[in-house]
């Protein structure tokens, strides 16, 4: 049994995450995290919220709540939202955590040991009107890398490009729009990344199977001239890690806490101690994950994040971790993903454009969503999510196919053998047909799957769904029965078998639909088909089972109308 530890990109505290986040990190990792456990891999599944710095602080300051207050609350609300979309997170994290904050400030000592932080006078943008400095997103203007308008001080989302307040032209102070900036010193502690560049793009080459999404991004910040700066670390912020040196005061550094882009990735590690701690376990319960002196080298790590946090995950973290000198599991897998759009623009969080997670939630249940955004992940590029597009998934591959056939087969079933798996009969050439090609395209759906292939994954599968339609179709078992009544019950006992085949297969993608074919074939064994011949003669004959209710009902034209006029403007 192998060790699967995974991760999710921390979304930020500042509100509910729309369908665009949402695919692109934690949904394309709870599909993985299910996969290895169906197959029978243990793996641990960490995500947190994001909680420090200026998304924080400006969202805390809209709310009109102070920061911890609000931080609180909408991290409970996320954990409900993440539930009710299925994610099966082993535990979901605060990254304001004690736990966290003791790591954090443990990683800076050891990097201060190692002579990695400098104390730096820093030129730091103030504002008079709002009479503070302007850290990171404090400060909004236009990209110097591609032009865009919106960039914020920390990074241009438009082209991923790290930025530093000072880096934008014609800055405005978000809080208050004032252009009324200067830029003033104040001394600050940078992480000396430039050091470890020899290092980093060594450890990058020994990753020749990432996507090239991911080393592209990330080699075009290391060799870019000044991809690898220097980083300030440290801000002049209330809300945060306070600076220290492991549990040592840092001289000059009071009132200060560590940037949020170097306190956020350590709660991935930070994470699993507060696992153990949930679950009453000790340090080495999650050490064993995280320590290759303590049992992580056997640990397979893989990461799941939009191609905005490629840059810090591929050169700030793994710079923490490298330049800390201690045996930190590093990451074997990074999975990045484009950005999904909406109807003809950008998901928003900021302009409330788009479809939000609890919005959806309201509209249908969380199989539709995370089929259809699963079998479209922004793969190779950007993808779109219209109206249309989702109406035509959901009828087509969800209803037509899956529902239809667990529908067809056991109501046809019911009406001529009665509610239970019936004896007789054989399988002929056609059948022993479709198990051969069910055989190939259940390993096929395997590579795909453990290769991350998020896309390619879902075609198989509805591959899967079609081929047991289509046998059925030609077996048509309704005109057999006729004739040859034995013949027809091992078409039906077939099908019913292929009904658990699909459920155990599809767990990853639609969750609550698995539970439901289970339910209704009154089974909890969940074992993976590695045997697929095997694995469809596994209900007994006479084993009872109930007709289920429609497992996917179809999405009318005035529903996608509502809804697309509903969402055509943006949220509040
Ligand atoms: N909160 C960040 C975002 O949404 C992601 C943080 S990932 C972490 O873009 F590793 F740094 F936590
Ligand atoms: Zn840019």
């Amino acid at each position: 049994m192998a060790r699967i530890l995974i991760t999710s990109a921390l979304p930020y505290i500042n509100g509910i995450k729309h369908l665009g986040n949402l695919i692109g990190s934690q949904l394309p990792a709870d599909l993985f995290a299910r996969f290895q456990r169906g197959i029978g891999n243990e793996v641990l599944f960490l995500c947190a919220t994001d909680e420090h710095g200026t998304p924080a602080e400006l969202a805390a300051a809209k709310a009109d709540k102070p920061v911890a207050d609000y931080c609180a609350e909408m991290h409970e609300v996320q954990a409900k939202i993440a539930q009710g979309f299925g994610l099966s997170f082993d535990h979901f994290g605060r990254s304001s955590s004690d736990a966290n904050h003791a790591l954090t400030q443990h990683f800076a000592g050891k990097l201060a040991d190692a002579g990695l932080i400098s104390e730096v006078a820093d030129r730091q943008v103030y504002s008079n009107a709002d009479g503070r400095f302007l850290p990171d997103r404090y400060v909004e203007g236009t990209c110097p890398n591609c032009g865009y308008e919106r960039a914020r001080g920390d990074q241009c989302e438009e082209c991923t490009k790290q930025l530093d307040p000072t880096d934008l032209i014609e800055p405005r102070s978000a809080i208050s729009g004032s252009t009324d900036l200067e830029v003033r010193e104040t001394k600050h502690l940078f992480l000396r990344q430039s050091e470890l560049r020899d290092q980093l793009d060594a450890w990058i080459d020994s990753k020749a199977d990432w996507p090239v999404l991911t080393t592209s991004i990330a080699k075009k910040w290391l060799h870019d001239g000044d991809g690898l700066q220097d980083r300030g670390i440290t801000r002049d912020l209330d809300w945060g890690v306070s600076v220290k040196k492991g549990d040592q005061p840092w001289d000059g550094m009071e009132g200060k806490v560590f940037y949020v882009w170097f306190d956020a990735p350590i709660e991935y590690i930070a994470c699993a101690k507060e696992w153990a701690e949930a679950n009453g376990k000790d340090d080495t319960a999650w050490e064993r994950w995280w320590r290759t002196d303590k049992g992580a080298d056997d640990v397979r790590y893989v990461q799941f994040m939009g191609k905005d946090n490629v840059p810090f995950h591929t050169l700030s973290f793994p710079a923490t971790i490298l330049g800390s000198g201690e045996p930190w599991k590093m990451v074997d897998h990074l999975k990045s993903f484009n950005y999904l759009n909406y109807d003809g623009g950008q998901f928003s969080t900021s302009q409330g454009r788009g479809v939000f997670m609890d919005q959806a939630l309201e509209l249908l249940p969380s199989d539709y969503w995370r089929w259809w955004l699963l079998s479209h992940a922004p793969e190779s590029s950007d993808s779109e999510f219209t109206w249309e597009n989702f109406q035509q998934s959901v009828n087509k591959d969800l209803a037509d196919v899956l529902g239809n056939f667990v529908s067809r087969i056991t109501k046809f079933c019911r009406s001529k053998f009665t509610e239970v798996v019936p004896a007789g009969g054989s399988f002929g050439e056609q059948e022993a047909a479709l198990i051969a090609d069910l055989t190939k395209r259940v390993r096929a759906y395997e590579g795909h799957m453990e290769a991350m292939d998020v896309r390619k994954s879902a075609q198989e599968l509805r591959a899967i769904w079609v081929a047991g339609n289509e046998y059925l179709q030609s077996a048509a078992p309704w005109s057999t029965f006729k004739t040859d009544p034995e013949q027809a019950a091992a078409q039906v006992r077939l099908g019913l078998n292929l009904i658990r085949l699909y459920a155990v297969l599809s767990a990853p993608f639609i969750p609550d639909a698995t539970d439901k074919m289970m339910t209704a074939l009154n089974s909890d064994d969940r074992s993976w088909p590695t045997d697929v011949a095997a694995f469809l003669s596994g209900l007994p004959d006479g084993h009872a089972f109930t007709v289920p209710d429609v497992l996917f009902a179809k999405i009318a034209d005035e529903q996608r109308e509502e809804w697309q006029a509903k969402f055509s403007g943006t949220r509040d």
